[in-house]
């Protein structure tokens, strides 16, 4: 079997790894599966774990499904949402023919709509398990096809031009390396590091909030947020982010 993912703060990731743990699959990051060119995968299995993105598909995914040819006897999502999920299923049976599309309650890390509490890791593992049981059946399912368009551009895509960081930004770069679409450039007006940050945003953001939580020191905020909270799931680690999406070299 094989696993895609998509992930910023986790969720989805912790998901891929207790399936790729039940049925000894092989882990493969959208992001880095993009940037590396390969459009061919064959497997028994193929799953895609990922968030939904205001009932939608994250624009990476879409734009991953668009672009790979996914070869297997069953094929599925497991879709990590934070309370509303949407008709997740029939937008997806516009981007990609699936056999099923499972979905994940999470916490939520929409931070523009998060409550100013801190946040709960939801345990997802008795859930996973059943769906674990499911994949093992090969369950099928037909979703109605939505009216909605799958995103190729996220909505928001001109969002993190907005934000931005306080004085205590130790210019680490943490933002840059966990942004899956590098988003970032280097402002080289103001390399000096003293407290100010040396990275500018340009507009292609997917609006995953990869950069705003898993800052070190929670300097990156947006303006007028409702929440000084930040959220990483407790059982995913920062580098395993960046392994996941970082994709330059700033
Ligand atoms: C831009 C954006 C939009 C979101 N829209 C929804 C939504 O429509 N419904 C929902 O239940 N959760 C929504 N969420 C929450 C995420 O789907 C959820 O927190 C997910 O677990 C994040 O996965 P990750 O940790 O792998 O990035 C949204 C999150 C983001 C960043």
């Amino acid at each position: 079997m094989k696993i895609f993912y998509f992930t910023a703060t986790g969720n989805s990731l912790e998901i891929a790894k207790l399936l790729g743990d039940t049925f000894g699959a092989e882990l493969l990051s959208i992001p880095q599966v993009i940037k590396s060119g390969q459009q061919e995968f064959s497997d028994d299995k193929i799953g895609v774990v990922f968030p939904v993105y205001a009932y939608n598909l994250p624009a990476i995914v879409t734009r991953f499904f668009r672009s790979v040819k996914l070869t297997a006897e069953y094929t599925f999502a497991v879709v990590a949402h934070g309370g509303d999920p949407g008709n997740i299923g029939g937008v997806l049976a516009k981007a990609v023919k699936l056999d099923n599309v499972y979905t994940v309650r999470t916490w939520s890390n929409y931070l523009p709509f998060c409550d100013d509490v801190p946040p709960v890791h939801i345990d997802v593992s008795a859930g996973v398990a059943k769906i674990s049981e499911e994949i093992k059946a090969e369950a099928r399912k037909e979703f109605g096809m939505s009216n909605e368009e799958p995103f190729e551009i996220a909505p928001w895509h001109n969002m993190a031009l907005d934000y931005k960081w306080r004085s205590n930004c130790t210019a680490c770069g943490t933002c840059a390396k966990v942004c899956p679409v590098g988003n970032f450039t280097l402002d080289a007006d103001n390399p000096d590091k003293n407290g100010v940050p040396m990275f500018r945003f340009t507009d292609h953001c997917e609006g995953c909030m990869a950069c705003l939580q898993n800052c070190p020191v929670s300097a990156l905020y947006i303006p007028n947020e409702p929440t000084k909270y930040r959220y990483r799931n407790p059982n995913i680690t920062l580098e395993e982010i960046i392994a996941a999406n970082k994709v330059t070299e700033i």
